[in-house]
């Protein structure tokens, strides 16, 4: 996407530089690569057995957590070292949404695309929002909050008193969604939100905006619908109390004015995509937060520090301007809020009154996504993208084990652990580097005093151990037999950009500025479309600090005919076509395998079908067989607008799938770029009047016309 709200990675024309170097021998390197996959995919992974919580073997697994823990190591008997055939892709593609875009959710003949429920929609038995006039905070934390994205669906667990025992999961359960940002003008109905006075109210019916929701939803006669009243629904928001955990907890670094012992913040922010435990929690991921913050200060008189540049703080943020009305968001009348956001943050869907818990020994950073692996000895690891141009992959492993026969003796067990940032070397293997303190150069002389400052310095800390440079780690997915772990690597305008530079060890690198010559695991110049990375920790153990790893795909645009800009070297250039077997896409983000093994994948790019896009179209969810690699579009998203979150329910009979941010980059007018889906596109919605007033984010339901499993 292009806002500014959630920067999509473009070059600024003031970041264009004209020397040039090289690195010519990377392309033998990676010519080698794709030859040693032919062995690596040979390779057994021994006999430890995985059972995967990361968005794969989904909801069955969940399903089977919930109702009897001790199921989970008999639902995953056997450890593969290939991944068995899906049995092929069974719907025909549709096609790419171009100029002139089609205002709706397509999907194949065969399957329909209902709206199950969007920004604004009421979770108890109060009115829906009325979309013709401004949200405010009372109506929004009764409501469904803004720009869905991440999001999974918990099934209802199976007990003897329940009528279908053991299918009750597939048509009833907690659907929890992220709600990533929100369009400040679409909050407060106000088309010069650049230029209005910010006030008190209009910051809190955005921050209500944010966060999460916890939203019952069962199958009736004409499908899924949300449940209202329900005890389980709730809205987790930017102001809702949460508890510090782990090393960080109590920090001088934590403590603000507000909190002076360092333990509570108020609210989660920018809750992009997630993950789920075992044991039945949820986990969201704060992604880009600095966006939030600014000051009205003279930054002349205090300048930016160096950790504030390392994470993107500026004086101006993404343009929210809360920190006008709100000094929580000023950085110099507080300094420390930052450093309470940007983590994994915990949260018991099953328990309305829970308190979410921020998990710093997962690190800080602009967290994408929160893949949870348990192993055949119960030991459990959390793998980590963060989503910036030129940032890492970190891996986090409990120090406890899981315990399936006790739930609640899992409740801390991401607390306690070491965490690991990835170096892909151009040979084909990688390795897990430990972020621990006095280790590896992460020392007081350094700049970490203790554990705590090398969580909420991650990537300062990551720098100095001399983890690689990645093009923007999205989701992550992992492979319900192989355990392979599948990432998306969505787009870096800097890598191979000239002249040539590195983030720097000392951690004095302002966020994004590197421009990291090409290698094994990047091996494009100016990476418009991104791709897709793979590899497999060493004997399948989760706990191991080695990985066999290689390029799934390379994705591009076959018939484009854009050139290479002058101040990219051309090494590793392949003019942009990728390597897709099927249909084309670019800009993939979200990731998930379904338990058959398929693996959907969900694109965030423009969304208008130009320039860059004018083949491929809007934005799409594809699926993937990742046997033979072949592709396929299967849904394509109305203008302006990207697919994000997929979820099945345990069957795999009922697909949700998140739509963001329909119609953005309107300017003049809300509906100028998209009325979806208002405009009854893909059915009925709670909107009440007859033209739409304001694009809105929502869930769909995907179901297959003869109620087969979707894919098939
Ligand atoms: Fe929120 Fe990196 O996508
Ligand atoms: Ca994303
Ligand atoms: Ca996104």
């Amino acid at each position: 996407m292009s806002s500014k709200l959630h920067p999509d990675g473009k070059l600024n024309p003031s970041d264009t530089v004209t020397n040039t170097s090289g690195n010519d021998t990377i392309i033998d390197l990676i010519e080698a690569r794709m030859v040693s996959r032919r062995a690596f995919l040979k390779t057994s992974v021994g006999a430890t057995t995985l059972a995967v919580m990361g968005g794969t073997l989904a909801g069955s697994l969940s399903e089977q957590a919930l109702a009897k823990p001790a199921a989970l190591k008999q639902a995953v008997a056997a450890s593969l070292a290939t991944p068995s055939p899906i049995g092929g892709i069974g719907f025909s593609a549709v096609p790419a949404n171009t100029l002139p875009m089609t205002d709706a959710v397509t999907v194949p003949t065969g399957y329909s695309a209902r709206v199950l429920v969007s920004w604004g929609d009421s979770l108890t038995n109060a009115p829906h929002w009325d979309s013709t006039g401004a949200m405010d905070e009372a109506t929004q934390l009764r409501t469904f909050g803004a720009h869905n994205d991440g999001m999974h669906f918990f099934p209802f667990p199976a007990s003897n008193k329940t009528p279908g025992n053991g299918k009750i999961g597939n048509w009833r359960g907690l659907l929890v969604a992220n709600h990533e940002y929100c369009d400040p003008g679409l909050v407060n109905n106000t088309t010069t939100y650049g230029t209005d006075t910010i006030t008190p109210d209009m910051v809190r019916a955005q921050l209500a905006a944010h966060g999460i929701s916890v939203v019952e939803v069962w199958k009736k006669k004409s499908g899924f619908e949300v449940k209202r009243p329900s005890a389980f629904n709730r809205r987790i928001t930017g102001k809702t109390p949460c508890r510090i955990s782990g090393p960080a907890a109590g920090h001088a670094m934590m403590k603000t004015a507000a909190d002076s012992k360092g333990k509570v913040v108020l609210g989660t922010l920018n809750n992009c995509a997630h993950g789920y435990t075992p044991w039945g929690t949820y986990l969201t991921c704060e992604e880009n937060f600095n966006g939030y913050f600014g000051t009205k200060a003279d930054l002349t008189v205090a300048p930016l520090t160096a950790h504030e540049n390392r994470y993107g703080i500026s004086k101006g943020g993404f343009g929210y301007r809360w920190h006008e009305a709100d000094p929580r968001f000023d950085i110099r009348a507080n300094p420390n809020e930052p450093n309470r956001f940007g983590w994994v943050v915990e949260v018991d869907p099953w328990n309305p009154n829970s308190t979410p818990v921020k998990r710093t020994a997962l690190g800080r950073f602009k967290h994408e996504s929160a893949g949870v692996v348990v192993d055949a000895d119960n030991r459990v690891a959390v793998y980590m993208g963060d989503d910036e141009r030129n940032e890492y992959m970190y891996k986090f492993v409990c120090a406890k084990k899981y315990n399936p026969k006790n739930p609640a003796a899992n409740r801390d067990l991401l607390d306690a652990g070491t965490l690991y940032v990835a170096r892909f070397n151009a040979d084909g293997t990688g390795a897990w580097l430990p972020l621990v303190w006095n280790q590896n150069g992460l020392t007081p002389a350094n700049g970490f005093a203790d554990q705590a400052e090398v969580v909420i310095k991650c990537r300062q800390a990551a720098d100095r151990v001399g983890a690689t440079m990645m093009d923007r780690p999205e989701w992550v997915a992992v492979h319900p037999e192989t355990r392979e772990v599948y990432l998306t690597l969505t787009n870096n305008s800097r890598r191979g950009n000239t002249p040539v530079s590195s983030n720097k060890i000392d951690g004095t690198t302002t966020a994004a500025t590197a421009n990291p010559a090409v290698d094994a695991a990047n091996p494009r110049p100016d990476n418009d479309f991104g791709h897709i990375i793979r590899w497999r920790d060493a004997m399948g153990s989760v706990g191991a600090s080695s990985f066999e790893w290689d390029i799934f795909v390379k994705c591009g645009d076959k018939d484009t005919t854009k050139l290479l800009g002058g101040t990219y070297n051309p090494a590793g250039h392949d003019g942009y076509v990728g390597n897709i077997n099927g249909d084309d896409y670019g800009a993939p983000d979200g990731l998930w395998f379904d338990q058959d093994g398929r693996l959907w994948i969900q694109t965030d790019q423009a969304g208008d079908a130009k320039g860059d896009w004018v083949n491929i179209g809007g934005n799409v969810m594809m699926c993937a067989d990742p046997v033979t690699g072949e592709t396929r579009r299967f849904l394509t998203a109305p203008p302006h607008s990207e697919v994000t979150g997929v979820i099945t329910t345990p069957d795999g009979s009922t697909m949700f799938v998140g739509i963001q941010h329909p119609g953005e980059d309107w300017s003049v007018s809300f509906t100028v770029n998209s009325q979806w889906p208002d405009n009854g596109a893909n059915g009925d919605t709670t909107f009440a009047g007859t033209t739409p007033a304001k694009p809105r984010s929502s869930v769909i339901v995907i179901t297959k016309d003869d109620g087969g499993v979707i894919g098939t």
